[in-house]
């Protein structure tokens, strides 16, 4: 939540990318910005104001006189207390008015008026954006402190390819987010992450695994996202979407997951091991499908322990497991936070209603090296996953160094 009680008018203007405006509405109001949008008569076109003000919770203000507006001056009215305004799109049309002083509806006319920040997202033509005017006008306007993201160079709507493409709504909020000083507190660091299953073949359509859905682990990593972390999740079968701006690799068996982890540690400042790795594999994966039998003779050998293996090889990442216990929680946690060799351990007793696989809520307690115990009520796993990140920064912060 790194707008969280940033005030911002969001200008949409007419232009295709319009309908790129709505997902990053969706976004800032995910990082808790209190959104106005603004309208300008030809975005209506484009996106119906109803679809924005039902993401925004608030009306869409588009006319100067409007008959429901009351006895305030509109745009004064919505300017007091912006933070920023962010026209995105922002078309050739409203650009040139900006440079030229024209205030002639009320999008423009608060540009005008405005006391904040502006930041114009640009999305148009390649044609036009080469035109000399609008480059005129563009930099006329960033000698006044205008700030401007994008455009991008790629696929235009005209099926052209060049620059004019809105920027993706992630890159106008990581850039909105320098604008406004806003650095998350895991900006600087790189998350590596597990989650969900593993699966070991027993033959080609059969497979030891667990029942980990991947929630608790997509949860840590959208959070360590929007706390300005570089993610890369390292992902075993899970049918969630992976979130924006994340890195996934996707794997199947405990020793690609293995692989995969260490192939990135290096990279990474911190790693959370939320994965249910299965701890054995069939010592064979029959080449065929096994035939219905009286009974078969399976023999299971050990996994790697990929937190062990990391463990022993790591520099100075910062190291979380998980515990998934069904008895004696704290002693068998105990346990495998030294056996791993690990800096923090999430224990979970996962036989409870409200906690472990499957569920959209989870009961933990944390464990620390130096054998520190909190404890934690149910809480949804994307409170849990906050609550694990800031318990890691804040030991980072008092100079942790693995
Ligand atoms: O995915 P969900 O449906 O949201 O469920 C969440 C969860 C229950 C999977 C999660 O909260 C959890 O408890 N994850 C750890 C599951 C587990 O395998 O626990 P464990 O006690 O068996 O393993 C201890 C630690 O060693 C874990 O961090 C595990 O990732 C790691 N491990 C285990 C086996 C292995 N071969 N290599 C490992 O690194």
């Amino acid at each position: 939540m790194t707008l969280a009680g940033k005030k911002i008018i969001l200008g949409v203007t007419g232009s295709i990318a319009a309908y790129k405006a709505v997902f990053l509405l969706r976004r800032l109001i995910e990082e808790g910005a209190d959104v106005t949008v603004v309208m300008t008569r030809y975005a209506t076109n484009f996106v119906a104001p109803l679809t924005f003000q039902v993401l925004s919770k608030k009306p869409v203000y588009s006319g100067m006189f409007d008959p429901d507006q009351g006895k305030d001056i509109i745009h004064l009215y919505l300017n007091r207390g912006a933070d920023v305004i962010l026209v995105a799109p922002a078309t050739a049309n409203i650009i040139g008015k900006m440079a030229n002083g024209i205030a002639d509806d009320l999008l423009s006319t608060m540009l005008i008026a405005a006391r904040c920040p502006v930041i114009l997202a640009p999305a148009m033509d390649y044609e036009m954006y080469e035109n000399p005017v609008v480059q005129k006008n563009i930099s006329y306007l960033r000698n006044l402190k205008i700030d401007f993201v994008g455009p991008e160079t790629g696929l235009l709507a005209s099926g052209d390819t060049g620059p004019g493409r809105m920027s993706e709504p992630d890159d106008i909020i990581t850039f909105l987010e320098d604008k406004l000083g806003i650095k998350g507190d895991l900006s600087g660091h790189t998350v590596l992450i597990t989650a969900g299953p593993t699966r070991e073949a027993i033959d080609p359509v059969r497979y030891i695994s667990s029942r980990s859905s991947g929630k608790m682990g997509y949860a840590i990593a959208e959070a360590a996202k929007s706390r300005g972390a570089k993610v890369i999740l390292i992902t075993g079968p899970a049918s969630l979407t992976i979130p924006q701006g994340i890195e996934a690799i996707n794997v199947i068996t405990a020793e690609e997951m293995l692989d995969a982890v260490m192939n990135r540690l290096s990279d990474s400042t911190v790693l959370i091991m939320t994965a249910a790795v299965s701890d054995f594999r069939p010592a064979e994966k029959a080449i065929s499908k096994i035939k219905k039998g009286e009974a078969i003779n399976l023999k299971l050998i050990k996994t790697p322990d990929i937190l062990e293996e990391v463990c022993k090889k790591k520099g100075n990442q910062f190291v979380v497991g998980f515990a998934a216990e069904t008895e004696d929680l704290i002693t068998n946690a105990k346990e495998k936070l030294r056996i791993k060799h690990l800096d923090m351990i999430v224990a979970n007793n996962v036989s409870l209603p409200g906690a472990g696989f499957e569920k959209d809520t989870n009961i933990v307690t944390l464990i620390d090296k130096e054998g520190k115990i909190k404890e934690y009520p149910e809480m949804p796993k994307s409170d849990v996953a906050d609550m694990i990140l800031d318990n890691v920064i804040s030991k980072i912060n008092k100079g942790y160094n693995g």
